[in-house]
Order: C-alpha cells, then structure tokens, then sequence
C-alpha cells in the first residue's frame, strides 16, 4: 500500500520507499563487515520486524540464518505496558551462538532491554541489536543499540511492519499516524 492510499490518515511521511531502501543496504554492509568471520543468527521480532527482516536479510552477503520470536508488551494501544510475555519463543539453542537481533523500532527500549537479557542468559556469545528506528526522547531504559537505521521524534509511527491495531504495517514508507485515528 501506498501513502496514497490513506494520505487523510498520515500525518507526515518520515521516510519514503526508496530512503528505506537505500539505509537498509547501508546497514546490511555495515553488518557483513562486522561479522564476516563469525556464524550470526538473525532474530527477528514478530510482527514488526518482517519487513526489515526480509529487506535486511537479502541484503546481507553469504549465510544468515534466522529465527523469529513474537513478544507482547502492547495491546492494540499505543503505549508501552512495560510487562512482555513470549507468544511465540525461538526454535534455535542459542549456546555458543552471536546473535543480531532484527528490530523495527525501540521507542521507551522496555521491549529489548527484556529480550536482551532473555537472550543473553541462554549462553549466547554475543547478542546486539539493530533497529529501523529508535525514539530517543521516549527511552526509558539505556540500551547499547549496535545499529539504527533513524532516530525519530517521539510519535506515533506506522508502516514497513509497524501497525496500528493490524492496519497499515503493509505501507510501503514510514509515516506519522495522525492523531485523530486513534484518539
Ligand atoms: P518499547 O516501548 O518496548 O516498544 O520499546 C516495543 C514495541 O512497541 C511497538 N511500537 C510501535 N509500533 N508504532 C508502531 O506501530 C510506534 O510508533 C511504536 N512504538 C513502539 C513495536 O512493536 C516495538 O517493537
Ligand atoms: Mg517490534
């Protein structure tokens, strides 16, 4: 779908397809020269990550297994609740494992600052993150986050996999919900 599509709805497009397309090839180098010797699993996060899984992984060069976990910590609001549970937990022993996690977003960090230790604390070696998008001015936790695509203001985002209540995670771009949809 395209900003078109629900322009009435968008308060501002962020990032367009092709900024996207282009930041994602930037941070897939990045990666592959950071662990070009090492046996990387990609975790994705259920439902968000898919878009920038699917675009991250094919950009990488050589292998990258991955493997998906689904974690809760919003309804169908907009804020964090801060209390995650595991929907769906990985098929993958972790043991000896580097780890990159696949994120769309970090906004108050609650979510992955969970999932970090969740991960680390199965014997992993490594375990770092990359994110889309990071909202700084909502992060209520530090967290060492290895690569973002954008840091972005603290507002409601939709599109490339992020959804409100299910609806517009397959826009093509990344753009402002305008308040007046769920408010
Ligand atoms: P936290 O606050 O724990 O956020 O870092 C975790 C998850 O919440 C979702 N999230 C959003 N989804 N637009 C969305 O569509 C947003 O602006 C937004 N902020 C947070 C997302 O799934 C993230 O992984
Ligand atoms: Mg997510």
């Amino acid at each position: 779908m395209k900003a078109e599509d629900v322009s009435g709805e968008l308060k501002e497009i962020l990032h367009t397809k092709a900024d996207i397309d282009r930041r994602v090839v930037e941070l897939a180098a990045e990666i592959d020269a950071d662990y070009k010797d090492k046996d990387v699993l990609l975790v994705g996060v259920l439902k968000g990550a898919i878009m920038v899984m699917a675009d991250l992984s094919r950009a990488l060069s050589g292998q990258y297994p991955m493997d998906w976990m689904a974690v809760s910590s919003y309804g169908s609001g907009t804020k964090s609740s801060g209390v995650v549970r595991i929907l769906k937990d990985l098929d993958t022993d972790l043991t000896g494992r580097d780890v990159l996690i696949v994120e769309d977003i970090i906004d108050s960090g609650l979510t992955l600052s969970w999932l970090l230790s969740n991960l680390k604390s199965r014997g992993a070696n490594s375990v770092e993150i990359c994110t889309l998008l990071r909202k700084p001015e909502a992060l209520k936790v530090e967290i060492d986050v290895k690569y973002v695509g954008w840091d972005i203001p603290n507002e409601f985002v939709v599109g490339y996999g992020l959804d409100w209540a299910e609806q517009y995670r397959n826009l093509d771009c990344i753009a402002i919900l305008s308040p007046h949809v769920y408010s």
